[in-house]
């Protein structure tokens, strides 16, 4: 009996989102920073992802900087009621394209004003405090300090809800201890499975847990045995990458990026993909980094 791809939806913050999502990144220039190449495209893309059903977009407003927000704002405002915009704080960008960590109360309330100018919005829905601790990935500190002051946002109306990037399962452990934590994001596709013990705690307790380069970000995923079946399904590698995590856990909401319609509207369509057990199985075992 085939597994059917879970198209169903997963409660983000307070409200249901299709499992399939879009990451806005890939909206800004080269390096994340500066105005994209096609902003009509940008703007095409936004509205494309809308029109056919995405209703959970990620973003920040250090990516261009503003440039990304103010984007999504031209092409989507007024928003879509069911739209759920996910943003993040805890980082800065210098004109050399640098990314720096801004996490004192002061940056971090800045952050969020400058987010809600941007977005048009009056209130933030989620807020991911996104950990700088090392460039190589999740590494321990402590975040008591940042997300007291995400809190203390939240308390003011600031900020609906409060998630977390970049972390170790110790620091997912201190968040809660201050405030419900609504999602995690964290590095994890195909061939990089590091959480995979964390999104399985997660999914317990119901926490939606956001891979970020779902399609293996600035390398996009390569690999013989993934291309061999998405042939054999008719399907891409990128759609069967995306169906693999949507099969791998109910908590999974992937959040693939790109600055193209035709790349889009590829991706979507892996919501329908049905991945077979034996290609499941064989996909499960492909694992090349972690
Ligand atoms: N919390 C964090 O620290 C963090 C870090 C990184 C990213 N994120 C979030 O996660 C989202 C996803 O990550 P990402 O955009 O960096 O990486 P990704 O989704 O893994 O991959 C994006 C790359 O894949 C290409 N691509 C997309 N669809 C494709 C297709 N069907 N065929 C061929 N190439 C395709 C894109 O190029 P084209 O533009 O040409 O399609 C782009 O180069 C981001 O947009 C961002 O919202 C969060």
């Amino acid at each position: 009996m085939p597994q059917t791809p879970q198209t169903d939806a997963f409660i983000l913050g307070s409200r249901p989102v299709r499992r399939l999502g879009y990451g806005a990144m890939q909206l800004a220039g080269p390096h994340v920073f500066g105005p994209p190449k096609d902003r009509a495209e940008a703007i095409a893309v936004l509205r494309h992802a809308v029109a056919n059903g995405v209703n959970h977009i990620d973003t920040s407003d250090f990516y261009g900087p503003h440039v990304t927000n103010q984007i999504i704002r031209e092409a989507l405002h007024p928003y879509p009621a069911d739209l759920v915009i996910v943003t993040k704080l805890g980082a800065r960008r210098t004109p050399d394209t640098a990314w720096l960590p801004a996490i004192t109360p002061q940056e971090l309330k800045q952050g969020a004003e400058d987010n809600l100018r941007n977005l048009g919005l009056d209130m933030l829905e989620v807020v991911n405090f996104r950990a700088m601790f090392s460039r190589l990935g999740p590494a321990e500190g402590s975040i008591e300090a940042p997300l007291t002051a995400l809190a203390e946002l939240q308390r003011q109306g600031l900020i609906q809800h409060i998630g977390v990037s970049n972390v170790t399962p110790a620091q997912i452990a201190e968040a809660r201890r201050i405030c419900p934590i609504a999602c995690v994001q964290n590095h994890y596709n195909l061939i990089h499975r590091a959480d995979d013990a964390l999104i399985d705690a997660l999914a317990r307790d119901s926490i939606a847990y956001v891979p970020y380069f779902p399609l293996g970000g600035f390398t996009p995923l390569q690999s013989q045995t993934l291309s061999t079946i998405a042939a054999r399904l008719d399907a891409t590698p990128m759609q069967t990458a995306l169906a693999w995590l949507l099969h791998r856990a109910p908590n999974i909401l992937p959040i693939p990026g790109t600055s193209s319609v035709a790349h889009l509207q590829e991706n979507l369509a892996a919501a329908d993909l049905v991945l077979p057990p034996d290609a499941l199985a064989t996909l499960d075992g492909l694992l090349i980094d972690t």
